[in-house]
């Protein structure tokens, strides 16, 4: 798989009055020495929205210092994945880490984190990177894996926010920090969504009218099934998959009940903490959303 598209990198943008923006592993190194800490990292693809501001916020309530990266990793993108119409706005990125107080953004092109093409070594995901999202997007999470440990060993952050949105992301990554012994905290913070319970995503920009109506099935479902908690893990699944069945506007591609660490279906008298997780496509986009839950212990 080609690394370089070079007629989509970022440009170069100034920071009027923002945070300081750097595009060169050895501008990032000058930069991070100046930054007190705790030092932490929300690493992003860019194309900015309140989901991205709210983790921003919750770095900020954590450390000292924030950075920013902002790189559309090309490693993470199936053959059939659109890489070069993925949205790109380092401007308005820029705009929004601004008012959201962030220290530093780290705006690479692919040959400042691929400098030697595409990586030989690479981080596997494991058996966790083959179910669900990694299911119908094959080496996705290989490519998510290697291109966090890299922005991590280049950002050296003390902690790593992810979205709880990207349920999976989140469960590879500590798995992988836990794994190989990488050095940094990393912290779930919760689903940003909008007032309808969509939650937010770069892709609700891809829906027309009708589907953004139909879109907020998989948070009703989740709604739903969350409802059911206290009757355990099938009534969950009944309740959220009952709800779900009623939108033709969503085709489901999967509605499961799993252990949020392994992301193994939950058995039918399982108690404690599950995730909800649900994927449909909604006219031609695929959409994800999940919910923590704690599931009462059978009767
Ligand atoms: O969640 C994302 O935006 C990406 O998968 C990440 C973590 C920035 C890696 O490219």
């Amino acid at each position: 798989m080609p690394v370089r598209s070079p007629e989509v990198d970022p440009p170069a943008a100034p920071s009027a009055g923002g945070p300081a923006l750097v595009r060169t592993r050895a501008d990032l190194a000058r930069a991070r020495a100046g930054l007190p800490g705790p030092v932490a990292v929300v690493m992003t693809m860019g194309a900015l929205h309140e989901g991205h501001a709210a983790l921003v916020r919750e770095a900020r309530r954590r450390a000292a210092s924030v950075v920013v990266t902002v790189f559309v990793n090309p490693l993470q993108f199936g053959a059939g994945e659109d890489l070069d119409r993925y949205p790109r706005d380092l401007e308005g990125d820029l705009a929004l880490l601004g008012r959201e107080g962030a220290s530093l953004v780290f705006a690479p092109g692919p040959d400042e984190v691929y400098p030697g093409g595409p990586p030989q070594v690479r981080v596997q995901a494991g058996p966790l990177g083959d179910v669900l999202e990694g299911a119908v997007r094959p080496g996705h999470f290989d490519g998510v894996l290697t291109v966090v440990a890299k922005l991590l060993h280049l950002v050296r952050p003390d902690l790593a926010l992810f979205g709880q949105k990207d349920a999976q992301q989140l469960a590879l990554v500590r798995r992988m920090v836990a794994d190989l012994d990488e050095p940094v905290e990393v912290v779930a913070v919760p689903t940003s969504r909008e007032g309808d319970g969509l939650a937010r995503s770069s892709r609700n920009a891809y829906l027309d009218a009708d589907g953004r109506r139909a879109a907020v099935v998989l948070s009703a479902a989740l709604a739903a099934g969350a409802a059911a908690a206290g009757r355990g893990a099938a009534a969950v699944l009944a309740a959220a998959r009952e709800r779900l069945a009623a939108e033709p506007g969503a085709v489901v591609d999967y509605c499961v009940l799993v252990d949020p660490r392994t992301l193994a279906d939950v058995p039918d008298d399982a108690a404690g903490d599950a995730l909800l997780a649900v994927a449909a496509r909604v006219g031609t986009t695929r959409l994800i959303d999940n919910a923590p839950l704690g599931l009462a212990p059978p009767a």
